[in-house]
């Protein structure tokens, strides 16, 4: 379950946000969590979650290890924040900064080759869903976004997927459990093909759009949904809280 904070929460409400996650008394042998705070309270997040099995990630990064890149944060920069995880091509990086598939096929292999695990975004947009173009789309931005990780000698917990339909983030119209399943098991289908049965089966892909407490179970029950990536509600303990134990219910 990773918790994409995006822009959000000051500090004050960072530490109490984290404090409560703390405490809530998650199974961590059923569920991983994962918070990705914006990278002014990396710090923050790494001192409160030293020695707890609670992960962090970056929710960006340039694909350099360093240089002349003003406003841009590097892997060993992320790495030495704490972070072991990376949130790579979101749709809001893809639309609102121009983010291409190009670019994220850069950053996979960067956060790899510095030992992050990228969690990498695809996803279609209302249009192209309405025009039947959902699976040449998510084709096209796997072949683009993982090109390099396919040349590489990998495995699978290197790599996370993240599926998020564009026209359900913070839009509170979450994909049906089965429109989200058709296109997790074509992405499996793909993984398959493309890179090894092995890693298809055990690869993690995530589903990411209004997820809430009310429909995580349901969610979660389809088979080729392995997790979930949480805007708008991971910033509430009373909505996070609920999604991270969907397991109790
Ligand atoms: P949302 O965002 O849960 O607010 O729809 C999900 C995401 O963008 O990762």
């Amino acid at each position: 379950m990773a918790a994409n904070w995006k822009m959000n929460l000051s500090l004050d409400d960072a530490r109490a946000l984290i404090i409560a996650i703390k405490r809530a008394e998650t199974d961590f042998n059923t569920v991983d969590v994962l918070i990705a705070p914006p990278f002014t309270a990396l710090a923050l997040a790494y001192e409160l979650l030293a020695e707890t099995d609670i992960f962090i990630a970056g929710q960006n990064m340039h694909w350099e290890t360093g240089g002349a890149f003003t406003g841009e944060i590097s892997p060993l920069m992320l790495k030495e924040a704490g972070c072991t995880h990376v949130i790579l091509g979101h749709s809001e990086r893809r639309s609102l900064f121009y983010e291409s598939s190009a670019i994220v096929n850069k950053k996979t292999i960067a956060a790899i080759n510095a030992k992050l695990t990228p969690t990498v975004c695809i996803g279609e947009s209302l249009s192209e869903r309405e025009d039947g173009k959902t699976f040449d789309i998510i084709k096209s931005q796997l072949n683009e976004s993982l090109k390099d990780f396919r040349a590489h000698e990998r495995t699978y917990e290197e790599l996370i997927l993240a599926y998020e339909p564009v026209w359900a983030i913070g839009t509170g119209r979450t994909a049906t459990p089965a429109q989200a399943q058709e296109v997790h098991s074509f992405i499996r289908n793909w993984i398959t093909e493309n890179i090894g049965s092995d890693i298809a089966q055990d690869i993690r892909i995530l589903y990411g759009g209004s997820v809430k407490p009310d429909n995580i179970k349901e969610l979660m029950e389809q088979p080729d949904i392995d997790g979930a990536l949480i805007g708008g509600a991971s910033l509430k303990t009373d909505s996070f809280i609920p999604i991270i134990h969907f397991y109790e219910n």
